[in-house]
Parts: C-alpha cells; sequence; structure tokens
C-alpha cells in the first residue's frame, strides 16, 4: 500500500477523517504531523461518533498504530480526555506512539492567545496550538521528552510565571508527570518507528489537520494557522521525505466553508448558506461555531493542486448539494476589474475578489448513501466531471452521506 498523504484542499474540514479512515482499513500506521486539538476529525461508524482532536483517526481500528509526530502540539490533558471517551464509547485503546520531539501545550498558552487578543483577532479554536508554536519557535519550549525530567518541568513552569493567572502550576506539574507515568512506554522515536513501516512496505496514511488555505505559509496569512498544512509539512513535522509519499490525496468539499475570521471569496451569506449549513450539519468539531458557506472554488483548488501536486481528490459531502436547481463554481476571479486566475498572496486582495461563476445544472434526487459512481444522476456526474477537468485531477473518491459506508469508491483503492 506505500505511504499516503490526506491534505485538506480548502479551509480545514472537509471531511478529511472519513477518508482517513477509510483507507486505515488496510494501514499499519496513521500519522499525525501538523496541528495540535485545533483540529476536530469526526469517525461515525457501527461504535458511534467519535470525535477526534489528537488521536490519528485510523488508530481506532486495532492493528492500525496512530503515531503523533514531532510537529503536533500535544495538549495532554485534551489526549487524557479523548481516551476517556474512546473507551468510553467500547472501543479498545489506540494504539499510540507520540514523538518525543513535540512540543507541550501548557495552560498558560490558551492564556496567552485570550489576553494578546489573538483568538479575537483572527477567530482562532482557542486550543492555545499558536502560542506553543511560538514557544517553539522562540526555542523556550518543553517538549515531551523534557517529562522525564522532573527538575526541569518544575523551573520551566515556575518560569513561565503564569501563578495567579488562574491555574496552580504545581498542580500542572503533577499532571504532567502522571501523564509521562501512564505514556512513557509510547513516547519515541516517531521518525524511526514511521521509517522502519515503510522499509517493511507497510501501509503508512499521513493524516493532514486543517487545510492548504490555511497553512502558515500557503494560507490566507495572517488568517491562517500556525503549521505547515501542506503535504510539506509530511518532512516538517515527521521527518519523513515526501519523496516517499506515493500517492497525495487532495479533500475537497462539493462546496466551501471557513471557520473564523479571514477573506472567502464565495462566501453565501443569505439563504444557500443557510441552506448548506442545515444539510452539511455545518459546525466547528471543536469549537461548535456555525461555518461560514459558500460555493466550491476552483481558484483555490487549483493553487492547492499546484502547492500539493496531488495524485488525485476525494470530493467529499455530494449529497448535501442534492436539491439545488443550479449549483455555482467559481473559475475566476475579478479583482480590482482585472480578471486573475490564480490566487492571491495577500488576504486584503482575496477579501476584494469577485467570484466568477460557471452555472451548472442541480438534481432533484437524493443521493446518500450512494456507493456506485453509476448510480449517480447525471447532473450530479457532470459536476464531478466538471472538477476534475478543471483541476486536472481525477476524483477517486466521493462522500455522499456522513457515516462511514456512504462513499463511492473510484480507480484506486
Ligand atoms: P488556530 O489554529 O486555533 O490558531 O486558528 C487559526 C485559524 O485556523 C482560525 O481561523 C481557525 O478557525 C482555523 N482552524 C484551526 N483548526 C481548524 C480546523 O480543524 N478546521 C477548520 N478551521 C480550523
Amino acid at each position: 500500500m506505500g505511504a499516503i498523504a490526506v491534505i485538506g484542499a480548502q479551509w480545514g474540514d472537509e471531511a478529511k477523517g472519513k477518508i482517513v479512515h477509510h483507507l486505515c482499513r488496510r494501514a499499519r500506521m496513521c500519522v499525525r504531523f501538523n496541528g495540535g486539538a485545533n483540529a476536530g476529525h469526526t469517525v461515525e461508524d457501527a461504535r458511534g461518533t467519535a470525535r477526534l482532536h489528537l488521536v490519528p483517526c485510523g488508530a481506532l481500528y486495532p492493528g492500525c498504530q496512530g503515531v503523533i509526530g514531532h510537529g503536533v502540539t500535544v495538549d495532554p490533558w485534551v489526549l487524557t480526555d479523548e481516551l476517556g471517551g474512546i473507551l468510553a464509547q467500547g472501543r479498545s485503546h489506540p494504539e499510540l506512539l507520540l514523538s518525543e520531539r513535540a512540543h507541550l501545550v501548557l495552560p498558560h498558552h490558551r492564556l496567552e492567545e485570550e489576553r494578546e487578543g489573538v483568538a479575537e483577532r483572527l477567530g482562532t479554536t482557542r486550543r492555545g496550538v499558536g502560542p506553543c508554536y511560538a514557544d517553539r519557535a522562540a526555542r523556550r519550549g518543553l517538549r515531551l521528552a523534557d517529562l522525564a525530567d522532573e527538575r526541569r518541568v518544575r523551573e520551566h513552569l515556575r518560569a513561565a510565571r503564569v501563578a495567579g493567572d488562574g491555574f496552580d502550576p504545581e498542580q500542572v506539574v503533577e499532571d504532567l508527570l502522571r501523564f509521562r507515568e501512564r505514556f512513557a512506554a509510547h513516547i519515541g522515536d516517531a521518525r524511526a518507528a514511521i521509517a522502519g513501516a515503510l522499509e517493511r512496505g507497510e501501509g503508512v496514511v499521513f493524516e493532514g489537520a486543517q487545510g492548504t488555505l490555511l497553512d502558515l505559509d500557503f494560507g490566507t496569512y495572517p488568517y491562517a494557522t500556525s503549521s505547515t498544512t501542506t503535504v510539506h509539512g509530511i518532512g516538517w513535522g515527521t521527518g519523513i521525505s515526501t519523496a516517499r509519499v506515493e500517492r497525495v490525496l487532495g479533500v475537497t468539499k462539493a462546496y466551501t466553508t471557513r471557520v473564523g475570521e479571514g477573506p472567502f471569496p464565495t462566501e453565501e451569506r443569505g439563504e444557500i448558506g443557510d441552506r448548506l449549513r442545515t444539510a452539511g450539519r455545518e459546525y466547528g468539531a471543536t469549537t461548535g461555531r456555525p461555518r461560514r458557506c459558500g460555493w466550491l472554488d476552483l481558484v483555490a483548488l487549483r493553487y492547492a493542486h499546484a502547492v500539493n501536486a496531488f495524485t488525485e481528490l476525494a470530493l467529499t459531502k455530494l449529497d448535501v448539494l442534492s436539491g439545488l436547481r443550479e449549483i455555482r463554481v467559481a473559475v475566476g476571479y475579478r479583482i480590482g476589474g482585472q480578471r486573475v486566475t490564480g490566487f492571491p498572496p495577500r488576504a486584503e486582495d482575496l477579501a476584494r475578489a469577485e467570484p466568477i461563476y460557471e452555472v451548472l445544472r442541480g438534481w432533484e434526487e437524493d443521493i446518500a448513501g450512494i456507493r456506485d459512481y453509476e448510480r449517480l444522476p447525471s447532473a450530479a456526474r457532470h459536476f464531478v466531471r466538471f472538477v476534475e477537468a478543471q483541476v486536472g485531477v481525477s476524483v477517486t473518491f466521493i462522500g455522499t452521506g456522513p457515516g462511514e459506508e456512504a462513499i463511492i469508491v473510484r480507480g484506486r483503492r
């Protein structure tokens, strides 16, 4: 099976979890390389709905190890709660390996995000992820490997000078040491473990968090997250070269959503937006915030392909478009009267972009749960072919509903 990357092609929430989960049925490892508890991956299967923030979603399958690379910011409290929730659903304990080089999100990171107004200005998920990455870059972070040194942990918390900010540094130290005790056997050299699996020819799925348009460099800066969300994040966040990745699967919804602040040219604030939000259940998995909704943007999707070199696309939530008389798809922008086909690097320019739409026929039929491409109405198949032709990449997965079985698999598996 080799190495497969699953990368968000939009502003996150593309239903990557469903695709990753599907691919992990045959994989030995599911690897997270970026982000942290700001991510929210939902898996719906026979045991119920699991909302995961840090546990790689393939790790819900026994036999598939969940690996957290060093590029992930690890919040031990979130991880502990999440594991509790997984066990409460009657699932077995996921097999986990956490990189010893990963940085810890500590309570003062969340406070910092609020205090400095970043959460408000950018509409972040308030999970302390940005401040944790900032500490990492400033070379003052605490890594999982440091938990073995109690004195170092105490000094770190003391230096953070957060007493009086609503939490007790002593308690934080206690919690961290307990976490270390529980996970000691699962903290190690993640890079070597992944490299070993690849050497043995085992299947490895790299599970991207967020999406290309939220990437720190390629996204709509400063309305972005603070990690490398593109395929390049694999090298950045695990130490495995992207040259070893055979398939790069870009995941896009059949429309677009965005949470938080920042430009969104195809946003629909009226009836269409409300309809997409309701039909697509577009509320944040991490924060519960209603997502902004709008039409599919092929300018952005072509850009995501240029950045990631997708070998295939997964087109999710196609069923949400059922019942619309016509479906709009942006094929270009007009900025200041000029027609542009590229994705502008400045958020200010993107905010002025007026989409140029192609109008496609809709379909009345309910397509929920369809698993055979030929059973889709011809207008839905035309929509799929239109996306393929515009982006120049084949669509190999089509999502037709929230459940794990509601998927059309075309060509490669
Ligand atoms: P942060 O990652 O919490 O710093 O938030 C920065 C931006 O990324 C905000 O606009 C968030 O709404 C967005 N964001 C972060 N994680 C996700 C995600 O998993 N899905 C969608 N948006 C996200």
